[in-house]
């Protein structure tokens, strides 16, 4: 996790990274600092805590100079306390280094050092790598040479940018397994996590590929080339959503205002894809691997957390349309198991961020292996993107908030088209697709219902705000929306939180229920409603507080529900992205009562870049 900054130009380059930290602070939060080539002298601002802390302490952007690195970390090695953060520098004060990812050999390279005589301030792996650069920069003379000795020896992950006293003309950054994107200005280099940090500068970006490195200079020539010193040529891209699309926009939260933007999201993610009239969708990224769509006889869905939900209704979906097996894992799970894959076999990873290393790690096996491997992926240009077969992208545009919302519904619209179109050439008839496709286009519309509720839905919040368990019940297409329902509690208000099929309740959770305890039913019309309302009564018996989601007008499910949060009926099988999103308001609502910093929930980032 962690997001970094490097700034090489004309201008002062502290408040262009602490600007550009504040983009990437969602990827992680426990410290923040800068460090900058001044004259001779390398000058570090780094605290504990959030960058306004850095800020208000340390005021890093009053540091002259024109070259420097900024880091705010998600921490893995060492607590997250000021002598932790980074920027970290070698022995003699003269190399600094930021650095995400984890280095997994630390402790064997540590140990050469200490025996060589060196000492570190830190407990962390990146002070480790970098007092190596600045060993073998003594030796070599050469700061790039070093840099590159060094990563060969590295095992594990990272994504660095490397400044140095040494070459003040010069900027360093190299990746394996973290991402690193490179932006090209007039005369001026941005190199950073995500494109967030550097669009308020230049458009024009080079995704560095695993295995790279860039080095810039202060003349305005670069070079991209692998750590094993062979040149590449990166084609020049441009960054294609606007700088209003990661701002707040007059929300107070990144995380309502993603919310609210579900309506146009949504319909980002089927425009010039569906074919109403036929009851078809067109997917071109899915072209090159159509013919194994029609024969495959498996699908398997890999993903983490909310991406991994999506998928559990990806598989109800893909066999209901397209009556082909499918089986959800979880990506971290999937790839430490040996799993059997033959050539024939599709396998699908879903991921908002195009970077959770577990996904990433899952789709190598998958390919390994001989799968066809498609990505369903929000961020452009990323690894997964950039390592699958074939693919389709969500169109949610950027999601800055922790816990993610409207990535969750454009997942679904994907998972929804893709269903359709391999069921399409897999026998469903004309007829049906039709159906699907014009529920689809009305989805905003009814999204548009949900979201005028929001008044309503925080007033049941502000009732519950102080519970200490919530369950979330849900049966076929709604159970693995009461997983998602009860992770966005658990994220956001640190309250606990469980999902579960409804009929299992009585095999177990039924014992947690009393006057205490709420229950979340999702409890829509569809052909097993009446078992669900069994399942209500069996909670109220208890005197459980059931708060419901059910389609607007529903009478049964008033009477017995002590709150009811009505959605708008739509084709069941689309059903779950309907009912999320009162769970989204509810667990914002409650989080918000509590206090909670709902767009940076503690020990969180928003991409797992780390195994
Ligand atoms: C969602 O609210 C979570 N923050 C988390 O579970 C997330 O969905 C997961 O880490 C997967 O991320 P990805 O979609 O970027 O791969
Ligand atoms: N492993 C490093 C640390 O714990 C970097 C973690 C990160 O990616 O933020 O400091």
């Amino acid at each position: 996790m962690c997001g970094i900054v490097g700034y090489l130009g004309p201008q002062q380059a502290a408040p262009i990274i602490v600007n550009g930290l504040k983009r990437l602070e969602y990827r992680g939060y426990d410290s923040a600092g800068v460090c900058i080539v001044a004259e001779d002298t390398l000058r570090i601002g780094k605290q504990a805590g959030k960058v306004a802390n850095l800020e208000r302490d340390v005021n890093p952007a009053a540091i002259p100079g024109t070259l420097g690195i900024g880091h705010t970390r998600w921490a893995t090695h060492g607590l997250p306390n000021d002598v932790n953060a980074h920027p970290h520098t070698n022995a003699d004060g003269t190399i600094a280094m930021v650095h995400n990812g984890i280095i997994e050999n630390y402790l064997t390279i540590k140990k050469k050092l200490l025996n060589a005589g060196y000492t570190f301030r830190s407990e962390t792996d990146t002070e480790v790598l970098v007092v190596f650069i600045g060993m073998l920069y003594q030796q070599l003379g050469d700061l790039e040479l070093a840099v590159r000795t060094a990563l060969h020896e590295v095992e594990g992950t990272f994504g660095i940018v490397v400044v140095s006293t040494h070459e003040p003309d010069t900027m360093i950054a190299a990746r394996r397994g973290s991402p690193l994107v490179l932006g090209i200005g007039q005369q001026e280099f941005i190199i950073a996590s995500d494109a967030s940090a550097i669009i308020s500068h230049t458009r024009q970006v080079i995704y560095l590929h695993d295995n790279e490195m860039a080095v810039v200079h202060r003349n305005g020539s670069f070079t991209t080339k692998t750590i094993g010193n062979e040149k590449t040529h990166n084609a020049i891209q441009e960054i294609e959503f606007e700088l209003d699309a990661i701002e707040k926009g007059g929300f107070e939260h990144f995380m309502l205002k993603e919310i609210y933007e579900q309506p146009n999201t949504f319909r980002d993610g089927f425009r010039g894809r569906l074919q109403p009239s036929e009851g078809n969708v067109r997917l071109g990224g899915l072209s090159s691997v159509a013919d194994k769509l029609r024969t495959a006889k498996r699908i398997i869905i890999t993903a983490c957390g909310t991406s991994w939900h999506a998928g559990l209704v990806g598989e109800y979906l893909l066999e209901q349309f397209a009556r082909i097996p499918v089986e959800v894992e979880y990506a971290s799970e999937f790839r430490y198991r040996n799993p059997i894959i033959d050539a024939d076999d599709i396998v699908i990873a879903i991921s908002q961020s195009g970077e959770t290393a577990d996904t990433l790690a899952a789709i190598r096996e998958a390919k390994m292996k001989g799968a066809t491997v498609i990505g369903m992926v929000n961020v452009v240009g990323s690894t997964i993107a950039r390592e699958t077969d074939a693919g389709v992208y969500l169109h949610a545009g950027p999601e800055i908030g922790v816990a993610s919302t409207k990535a969750f519904t454009s997942q679904l619209c994907v998972l929804t088209q893709f269903a359709l179109y391999v069921g399409r050439m897999r026998g469903l008839p004309a007829a049906e697709g039709r159906q699907i496709a014009e529920a689809l286009e009305a989805i905003p519309d009814r999204m548009h219902r949900i979201l005028e509720q929001a008044d309503g839905i925080r007033e049941i919040a502000l009732a519950y705000a102080n519970a200490t368990n919530f369950l979330y019940l849900g049966r076929g297409y709604n159970f693995p929306v009461a997983l998602e329902g009860a992770l966005k509690l658990k994220e956001i208000s640190y309250i606990h939180a469980e999902g579960y099929p409804a009929a299992e309740m009585k095999h177990g959770p039924i014992a947690l229920i009393d006057a205490n305890m709420p229950v979340v039913f999702i409890a829509t019309r569809d052909e097993i409603y009446d078992k669900v309302l069994s399942n209500i009564e069996e909670v109220r018996a208890r005197n459980g507080r059931v708060i419901a989601i059910a389609n607007e007008g529903d009478e049964h499910i008033a009477a017995v529900a002590n709150h009811v949060i009505a959605i708008p009926e739509t084709h069941p099988a689309l059903t779950p992205i309907l009912a999320s999103i009162p769970l989204q308001l509810l667990a914002y609502y409650i989080a918000v009562e509590r206090g909670c910093n709902v767009d940076m929930p503690r020990n969180l980032a928003k991409s797992v870049t780390v195994e």
